[in-house]
């Protein structure tokens, strides 16, 4: 009888102790960080500090805690059931409390049997070797502290035929300073005139010159997209490339020479082209905490959907992105609840969304330019109109769109472009007032012709003299 209850009670503290065995690094931990962290936090990458090895991450583990309970790390804007994305960074609610039960317990080192081996990160081109590879026209150099920078460089292409890009990769130099980058291509020649004699100029959220094509970016942590012959960009000849980076100072001098591989194919057998949906009315008076901005487009045939981008500036919030289809049945394309400017994503779906003529997708963005804002770049607050400076905002998406052939979507791309410019057209827009969103010559021009349509002379256009001048675009479209 006594040896049972003895024998009882060994079998329960075994069995306890099973069932609590505290996390630890090796076992628990290190494969997160691993799988989620380390590709940025290890040395030479942009996170402040690595996290490969245990004194890495003992020392830090109530801030790890911390940092993924609130889900800021890894950084991954979207929210959970608003589209499906492929490559998503986000750590499960298990997780979480596995890193914050190991921290709680004093962060144990645990058994050095049970530690993975490091992960291997490729050093080279991830995406294989690439035909052509550019380096920036001159070393950029940051200093140790103060705001971030935006440069554009400009790389001509010298291309003596119209060519066709297949895949690119971006491949930072110095990556503890490269937080993103955007890659545009400019066949007018204006990046090339603007740029001095280092062959790059200060910009801000865009090319900073008006009729550059975006064609990619990168951020942290961001793989190349594979190269689909099929769905090559054509590159008009005597175009140049556009690299613009954001660099974030590291506390140290630095300096940065970047470079872009490109992979050329035969042209395009399908079609493939950017939707842009804009909200073109900004307006947001110093201190409104909550200013919404809508925007739509509304599909003229049946596409698929590849990605998503969405862009704003500082002041933006809560950014939504919803299909509604003809049936009356929703599609949630995106949802970000915080948006961060310094972590914008180009997000590409797990598989692509179709959705039939005359889907309306629409936006819905939420701006804060409130004091409380610890964003907001202007203190006191001011009036914010659209604009390509930091002091500006904006409100659009990129769609990735996919259709059966190269003519479908210059077809495609002109229908959106024409609604686009009606959504900036708006009834009582004020002449003079016109949006920066529209480029210098390009908005005289349009000016001008507005001016035209501007019967009574008030310079604000009214909804008999909209009607006219729609009218008119539609007919030469
Ligand atoms: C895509 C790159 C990237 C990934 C992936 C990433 N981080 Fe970070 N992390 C950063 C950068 C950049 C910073 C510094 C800037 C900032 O705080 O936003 C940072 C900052 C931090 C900080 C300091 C925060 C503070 O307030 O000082 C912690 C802690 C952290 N990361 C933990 C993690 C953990 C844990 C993971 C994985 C679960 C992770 N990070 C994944 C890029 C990344």
């Amino acid at each position: 009888m006594k040896r049972s209850v003895v024998l009882i009670f060994t079998v329960i503290i075994f069995a306890t102790a099973g069932s609590a065995a505290t996390a630890t690094f090796n076992k628990d931990i290190a494969p997160i960080l691993y799988q989620h962290c380390a590709i940025c936090h290890r040395p030479g990458e942009v996170a402040p500090f690595s996290l490969l090895t245990y004194q890495d991450a003992s020392k830090r583990a109530s801030l790890i805690a911390t940092v993924t309970e609130r889900r800021y790390m890894p950084p991954w804007k979207p929210e959970p059931g608003y589209g499906r994305f492929a490559d998503e960074r986000r750590l499960t609610d298990a997780q979480i409390a596995l890193i914050k039960e190991w921290a709680t317990n004093g962060a144990p080192e645990g058994n050095p049997a049970d530690k993975p081996e490091l992960p291997a990160f490729a050093d080279g081109w991830q995406g294989g070797k690439p035909d052509r590879i550019f380096t920036l026209p001159s070393r950029f150099a940051l200093a140790a502290d103060g705001p971030d920078q935006f440069r554009c460089f400009v790389m001509p292409l010298n291309l003596d035929h119209e060519a066709f890009v297949s895949a690119f990769e971006f491949r930072p130099d110095n990556r503890r300073i490269v937080h993103h980058a955007l890659i545009f291509v400019d066949s007018t020649g204006a990046a090339r005139q603007r740029a001095g004699s280092d062959g790059s100029y200060p910009c801000f959220g865009g090319a900073g010159v008006s009729g550059a094509g975006l064609i990619g970016g990168w951020a942290p942590g961001a793989l190349p997209a594979p190269a689909v012959d099929d769905y090559s960009q054509p590159v008009p000849q005597g175009s140049d490339i556009i690299v613009q980076i954001h660099y974030h100072p590291s506390g140290k001098p630095e300096s940065d020479q970047s470079s872009l591989g490109l992979i050329f194919s035969g042209p395009p057998k399908k079609g493939r082209t950017a939707a842009t949906v804009i909200g073109g009315r900004i307006n947001i008076p110093p201190g409104d905490a909550h200013y919404v901005v809508k925007g739509q487009v509304v599909l003229p045939r049946d596409v698929e959907v590849s990605f998503i981008a969405p862009h704003a500036h500082y002041l933006a919030k809560d950014m939504k992105i919803t299909a509604h289809l003809p049936d009356g049945s929703t599609v949630p394309l995106i949802w970000i609840k915080d948006w961060d400017f310094n972590w914008q994503g180009r997000y590409r779906y797990e598989k692509p969304v179709e959705l039939p003529k005359d889907t309306r997708i629409e936006l819905e963005y939420v701006f804060d330019n409130s004091e409380n804002n610890p964003r907001n770049p202007a203190h006191p607050p001011v009036r914010v109109r659209w604009g390509e400076q930091t002091a500006d905002e904006m409100a659009l998406a990129f769609l990735g769109v996919l259709l059966p052939t190269p003519q479908d979507a210059r077809d495609f791309a002109r229908q959106i472009a024409l609604q686009n410019l009606e959504a900036f057209l708006y009834e009582g827009l004020n002449i003079d007032d016109l949006s920066s969103a529209i480029g210098g010559q390009q908005r005289a021009r349009l000016q001008q012709a507005l001016r035209l349509f501007d019967r009574n002379q008030n310079g604000i256009l009214d909804a008999a003299e909209r009607a006219a001048l729609l009218k008119l675009l539609r007919g030469n479209n």
